[in-house]
């Protein structure tokens, strides 16, 4: 979850690599540090908290580099201090390093070097890497580094850089992504991609178990066994995307007002109106295999698990198709049986998730095609798979997902359409539903014009230390993803539920203080859903409902109501949970809680 950065070159050294570690923010920020050389010395600065911390430091004291590696963290091992903070150092302070993933045997190796009489200085599992290959060093760098690599147990993606050698970092790639960016006269390593936005103009990625000595006017690769390597670079695609607030105070905020766009470019030019169906130019799978689909296996975690969620009751419902949606973090401890006509579909807004990667490596061994719903171009799972659908909503900063989770709904719908028109949905119906679907944006939108009054309800439940939030069928999801979104950013306790499983236990938790949002919108199960509320009601639960317009009865039912345009189930939820982010953002700046990066969490999870 860590960000890791590297550079090499002519600019200013200090700056350019503060710059980019910022880029990488997103992927954790609770310590941040650099350490590079300078005039032979090893020299570094490690901050906790934000990495604008570590920068003003650094900038007090005039920090000098000629060459940097530098990290922000995600603490893993340890707990957030300035010791935990990476760069780790070897007892001499002549190698510098940092990390970005779980060293799983670090205890054995720590034993090991302790009786050595290897000094520590942090608790973190990162710490044995750096001695681990000072004490494999004999004057050659790269060969300690490769004799070190067989003995570390986990994932990891390393930059080092050693007083011996001023000229060059090396970067390591072992199930953790690490990527090379070329400039001119300059060289950068990052963990991702995003980080050399406005600077490296061609890529290349290292696969797994690659190492890359790097230096200001060259690169050279090397396989796990020391041959070298050559690899293609390939051209940074995409001007320098400099994203600000605007006039929004979050990006959060700014995120959820863009979904309409957002939506609109997940659907644009994949829309086949006269036939009532969809189509992906990056679905590179034959129509053939397609039409022998006989089960679909969603991976995803978190909010892309909600919209996988929804994309099972559609691919059931409305392709026909048997779909099980699976936790990654569960699912890639199983031994599943896939038997052919398996599709497997793996949802990740950023594309990096540890689990979701390594559950559908796994799948892809056992000889499944796998199509990935990423938002992230060239990201590990959007590259690995054998196709990508892209979400096209535009980089997502905060790290709480909003309009990636309505794009992946979009997305999952038209992928549908496509499975459905293949086998038995008329073409009539196809269009009834991409005529609808096609209609989403603007209900979303009349949701967000009503932000003034989900903002006084919200200010209305703030202290509730407690919520429910309740759904059934296609809500169901919806309610978990709103119950989530609570959660994330303004740090309530918020149980998404569906309704009818209330009366199985949870509902003994239901008293004056504790509110159940409602999302009702799905008309299939409508009257069962206002009989659940009515015994929530009936323990004196208060309920906000998130209704479609024209709802009958639940006027009567709830104490406060968000109405929201009325559509088909599977596309209601939509809006829904729409509303349900702007319930959490409203609620969280009333209560003054860290929106855009809340406390412990990270936007890429790159860790198990
Ligand atoms: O990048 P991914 O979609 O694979 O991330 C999965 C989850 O970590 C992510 O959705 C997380 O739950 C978000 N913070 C939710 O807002």
């Amino acid at each position: 979850m860590c960000g890791i950065f590297g550079y090499i070159g002519p600019n200013n050294v200090v700056e350019t690599t503060i710059k980019g570690l910022k880029k990488l923010e997103y992927r954790g920020y609770d310590s941040s540090g650099i350490a590079g050389i300078h005039d032979g010395k090893m020299l570094y600065n490690k901050q906790v908290g934000k990495i604008s911390k570590m920068e003003a430091e650094v900038e007090q004291e005039g920090l000098e580099l000629d060459i940097a590696i530098a990290q922000t963290r995600w603490a893993t091992h340890g707990s957030p201090s300035r010791e935990n903070a990476h760069p780790h150092f070897n007892n001499g302070q002549t190698l510098a390093l940092v990390h970005n993933g779980i060293i799983e045997n670090h205890s054995a190796l720590r034993d090991m070097l302790l009786k050595k009489g290897v000094v520590f200085h942090s608790e973190t599992d990162t710490e044995v890497i750096v001695h681990l290959i000072s004490d494999l060093y004999r004057g050659d760098l790269l060969k300690a580094v490769m004799a070190a690599l067989p003995l570390l147990k986990g994932s990891y993606a390393l930059a080092l850089i050693h007083r011996d050698y001023p000229d060059q970092i090396i970067g390591v790639s072992h199930e953790s992504p690490l990527a090379v960016g070329i400039g001119i006269g300059e060289m950068f390593l990052a963990s991702d991609l995003h980080a050399f936005t406005g600077s490296a103009r061609e890529v290349i990625f290292l696969d797994s178990g690659e190492v890359a000595v790097v230096k200001k006017d060259g690169y050279e690769i090397y396989d796990s066994m020391m041959s070298p390597v050559s690899k293609e670079s390939r051209e940074l695609i995409g001007k320098a995307e400099e994203v600000t607030r605007g006039k929004f105070e979050h990006y959060t905020l700014k995120e959820i007002f863009e979904q309409p766009q957002a939506l609109r470019s997940a659907l644009s030019a994949r829309c086949i109106d006269e036939y009532g169906t969809a189509k992906f130019d990056s679905l590179d799978i034959e129509m053939s295999e397609l039409l022998g689909v006989k089960r679909i296996i969603i991976l995803a975690c978190g909010t892309s698990y909600y919209a996988g969620f929804i994309g099972e009751y559609m691919l059931e419902e409305i392709a026909r198709i048997p779909t099980q949606v699976e936790i990654s973090s569960e699912y890639r401890y199983k031994n599943p049986i896939i038997p052919n006509g398996t599709l497997v579909i793996a949802i990740s807004q950023s594309g990096e998730t540890a689990d979701t990667l390594a559950a559908f490596r796994e799948l892809k061994a056992k000889g499944a095609t796998v199509i990935a719903i990423c938002n992230v171009h060239d990201s590990s799972i959007a590259r690995e798979a054998d196709s990508c659908l892209y979400l096209r909503a535009g980089i997502e900063i905060g790290v709480c997902s909003t309009k990636a989770f309505t794009s992946q709904v979009a997305v999952i719908s038209l992928f549908t359409l496509l499975l459905a028109r293949m086998r038995h949905l008329s073409r009539d119906d196809g269009q009834v539903f991409l005529d609808q679907l096609k209609k989403v944006p603007d209900h979303v939108d009349a949701v967000l014009q009503q932000a003034d009054a989900i903002q006084a309800l919200a200010k209305k439940y703030a202290q509730c230390e407690n919520f429910f939030y309740l759904g059934r069928r296609y809500m169901y999801p919806g309610a978990m993803e709103g119950a989530l979104k609570l959660k994330e950013i303004a740090y309530i306790n918020a149980n998404g539920y569906p309704a009818g499983e209330m009366k199985h236990g949870p509902i003994a938790l239901i008293n004056q203080d504790c509110p159940t949002v409602a999302l009702t919108g799905d008309q299939y199960t409508y009257e069962k859903i206002l009989s659940n509320l009515m015994e929530v009601k009936a323990r004196q639960g208060p309920v906000i409902a998130i209704a479609e317009e024209g709802s009958e009865g639940i006027e009567e039912i709830a104490d406060d109501i968000i109405w929201i345009p009325s559509t088909r189930d599977e596309f209601s939820v939509i809006p829904a949970t729409v509303a349900c982010q702007l319930f959490a953002y409203y609620v969280a700046l009333e209560r003054g809680t860290e929106i855009d990066q809340p406390r412990n969490l990270a936007k890429s999870v790159t860790v198990e």
